[in-house]
């Protein structure tokens, strides 16, 4: 494999190394804390910009935060979920704001989970709809009354789940927790200070759009909703939120196409056939240098209990593996 040059990025200021680690403020489907073991092995020794085309909770973005490794870097986080930038944009450019609805949220919940989970959810919804454009809601419009909602009801609701039913409201039922932590604002106003180093841009755009200016010698963490092992794993699972076959193809192709400009590209996936199809033994990606390793996660969001435990996922990449 023929190793990505690597451009000369200047080393202005960017985000500093956390002197308390930063976590992700919110719980996603498909989130990778679990797997930051496995996924560090092949972190780049060393590598111009950073881009994150499926932010989501940010797990791998705000490792890196942890490690010093983003320290001067352009660092590019992207996610077509309008409600997950818009949170993002306000946690960072309102912190006090979103700290201050929140902590009142926290406190109204311990004396009534229940009644006020669900009076929350009947706010949020009509305050979503009111800023929606038809399609969807645009990260620009939110506010940091929807953002600390949304955190709320991300702490609260059952397994941190983001789901809309077909009127595009969100339905996710009461989680089962006995203590949850809604508000930690030390780490609140951590990540705020992290997302606003000038070098940080975080915008709700398609994944192609995010990965349109990637250079030679970037770094790109790929999360894409996971192809369904099976019909109804695609039933069940979040990504509902359609992210198709055809979708899946694409990335395959910009992937290749940015393993072939000299990016060190890793891209996380289940082990669905039509993924196997499109990395395992496919020709195109094997001369774009990319490698497919089947490593082993632990499944923590699925409804039936019985399907949780140890699963095989791919991940893909063109970076050498760092062995310890
Ligand atoms: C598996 S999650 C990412 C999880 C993330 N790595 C974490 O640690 O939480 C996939 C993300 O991709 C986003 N997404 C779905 N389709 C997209 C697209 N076409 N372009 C960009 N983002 C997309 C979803 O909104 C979701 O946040």
């Amino acid at each position: 494999m023929t190793a990505p040059a690597l451009p000369s990025h200047s080393e202005h200021s960017g985000p500093p190394a956390a002197s308390r680690p930063v976590r992700p403020f919110l719980k996603w489907a498909g989130g990778k804390r679990q797997l930051l073991p496995r996924l560090r092995e092949f972190y780049p020794e060393a590598f111009g910009a950073y881009r994150e085309p499926f932010l989501g909770s940010g797990a791998v973005f705000f490792d890196l935060v942890n490690q010093g490794r983003l320290a001067g870097r352009r660092t590019f986080l992207t996610d077509t979920n309008g409600d997950l930038v818009g949170c993002y944009a306000h946690v960072r450019d309102e912190p006090e704001a979103v700290i201050k609805h929140l902590q009142r949220l926290a406190a109204r919940y311990t004396r009534d989970p229940q009644g006020h989970y669900y009076r929350v959810r009947e706010k949020f919804n009509p305050a979503r709809q009111a800023i929606s454009n038809g399609q969807g809601i645009e990260s620009g419009r939110y506010t940091a009354d929807l953002a600390a909602m949304l955190v709320y009801l991300n702490r609260t609701g059952f397994n941190g789940l983001f789901r809309l039913n077909s009127k595009g409201q969100f339905n996710v039922p009461l989680g089962r927790y006995s203590n949850p932590r809604i508000c930690d604002t030390e780490n609140l106003r951590n990540v705020a200070a992290v997302l606003s180093a000038p070098t940080i841009s975080i915008k709700q755009v398609r994944h192609v759009d995010g990965l349109a200016g990637a250079k030679a010698g970037d770094f790109v963490y790929l999360d894409p909703p996971y192809a369904p092992l099976s019909a109804t794993a695609q039933f069940t699972s979040y990504t509902s939120e359609g992210f198709s076959t055809g979708d899946q193809k694409q990335l395959q192709r910009t992937l290749i196409r940015l393993a072939r400009k000299g990016c060190w590209v890793l891209l996380s996936n289940s082990t669905a056939p039509e993924v196997a199809g499109l990395y395992d033994g496919n020709r195109d990606a094997e001369r774009a240098g990319l490698h497919a390793y089947q490593i082993l996660a632990r499944r923590t969001i699925n409804s039936n209990a019985s399907r949780r435990g140890q699963v095989k996922e791919y991940l893909i990449t063109n970076i050498p593996q760092r062995v310890s």
